[in-house]
This record gives C-alpha cells, sequence and structure tokens, in this order.
C-alpha cells in the first residue's frame, strides 16, 4: 500500500518523507488554508521538496472551460503535479479533456461505488472515495471502498484508488486489509501508527540492562 500524506504542511511532509515512507502527497484548499502561507508558495514548495513523488492540487473552476484551464496552469508548477477534479458532470468531461494531454488527474469528492466506476471509465488516473465523510453520515465508508476495489478489479481497471478522508488507524488497517492502493493519510494519524506502548516499555528496559551490562558499542 502506497503511503500519501494528506496535508500541505511542508514541515510534516518533510518528517514522513525522511521517515523513507512517503509515496506522494495530497492537499485541498481546505489543507492550503491551513499552512498561513499564499497557497501558490505553499504548492511550489512541496513540489519542489518530493519532485519525483505526485502531488494533487486542486482546481477551484467548477466548469469544463475553467477548470481545463485551471488544470493547464497548475500543471505548469511541476512535472509532478496531479489535478484534482471534483466528481461533477463537468468534472469528469474535463478528466477526458485532460487525459488527451497527457495531464494527470485525481477524481475528488467521490461517496459511492458508481462514481467510481465513471470516474475510471472517464480516464481517471486516481479516484478518491472519503471514507471519513461516508462514516459521518451514518454509512460504512470501508464498505464503500471495498465495493470499489472488487468492481475495479473485475474491470482491470487501471485508476489507482486512493483511500482518503482517512480519521485514525482503524481506517488505515483496514484499506491495508483491503489491499487499497493508496491511503492518503493525515500526518497526525501517521505519527499514531509508529506508536505500540509494548514498545517504549521493551525500549525502557533494554536500555536499562545496557546500563547494567556495562555494553557500549561505540
Ligand atoms: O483528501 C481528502 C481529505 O482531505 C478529506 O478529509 O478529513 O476533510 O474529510 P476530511
Amino acid at each position: 500500500m502506497k503511503i500519501f500524506v494528506d496535508t500541505a504542511k511542508i514541515e510534516e511532509i518533510k518528517k514522513v518523507r525522511d521517515w523513507g515512507i512517503l509515496d506522494g502527497v495530497t492537499t485541498n484548499p481546505s489543507l492550503l488554508s491551513q499552512t498561513g502561507k499564499p497557497w501558490k508558495e505553499a504548492a511550489l514548495e512541496i513540489l519542489k521538496e518530493i519532485p519525483n513523488k505526485p502531488v494533487s492540487l486542486e482546481v477551484i473552476a467548477t466548469d469544463f472551460e475553467g477548470m481545463v484551464k485551471e488544470a493547464k496552469e497548475l500543471a505548469k508548477m511541476g512535472d509532478n503535479v496531479v489535478i484534482k477534479i471534483p466528481f461533477t458532470y463537468e468534472g469528469i468531461k474535463a478528466v477526458k479533456a485532460l487525459k488527451a494531454e497527457n495531464i494527470k488527474t485525481n477524481v475528488t469528492l467521490v461517496f459511492s461505488s458508481l462514481q467510481a466506476l465513471i470516474a475510471a471509465k472517464s480516464g481517471a488516473d486516481y479516484v478518491s472515495p472519503f471514507i471519513g465523510r461516508i462514516d459521518d453520515i451514518g454509512y460504512d465508508g470501508i464498505g464503500i471502498l471495498e465495493e470499489i476495489i472488487h468492481i475495479y478489479s473485475l474491470y482491470n481497471f487501471e485508476t489507482e484508488i486512493i483511500a482518503a478522508s482517512i480519521r485514525h488507524i482503524d481506517h488505515v488497517k483496514q484499506c491495508a486489509l483491503l489491499g487499497v492502493d493508496i491511503a492518503t493519510i493525515p500526518f497526525k494519524v501517521i505519527e499514531q501508527m509508529f506508536k505500540h506502548p509494548l514498545t517504549d516499555i521493551g525500549l525502557k528496559r533494554f536500555l536499562e540492562d545496557a546500563k547494567k551490562a556495562d555494553i557500549t558499542i561505540i
């Protein structure tokens, strides 16, 4: 499972990159607004910091022409830009047009397996079902993700599935068990994935015993 970090904060991206487990980044206007920097500055900083990994940047226009125009501008910012396009009639049309221009797309705001089916048929490179927000309205986000994985496997669609709107480590575990291509995870949740109380207790004990045994390696 590829790990993307769902953030626009450069310090968080650098940390996950330096841990050696970063495969890409997803942003959206809400995440960019949390950086406290002008959006373009924040986006360029990310693109330069991880030049070989995909970075999703979202369009703001909602009409076909506007989305295509914005996508072309965003694509100029770096070779690793992926254009996030909202799942709408106009958005799906834009995905097809952008594919013809070799611009990579990530269809966002996907909440059902039928929407994901349409996204794949439009030729999207990525589709982002929002697991947590589906849970928020009383439905089963992981269940819908499972449906999407199943449907895509039946038809060998090449669109990669990004499990998005991940809220906690159990979501990540369920994604991994289902074999999803990618999970885009908030930084705090990635940090939590490292943690286990028995690791801390075990390390403390080893260090105490190393002192007792007078172990010094260098
Ligand atoms: O990648 C999409 C994601 O950022 C949405 O997450 O927590 O706002 O539902 P959330």
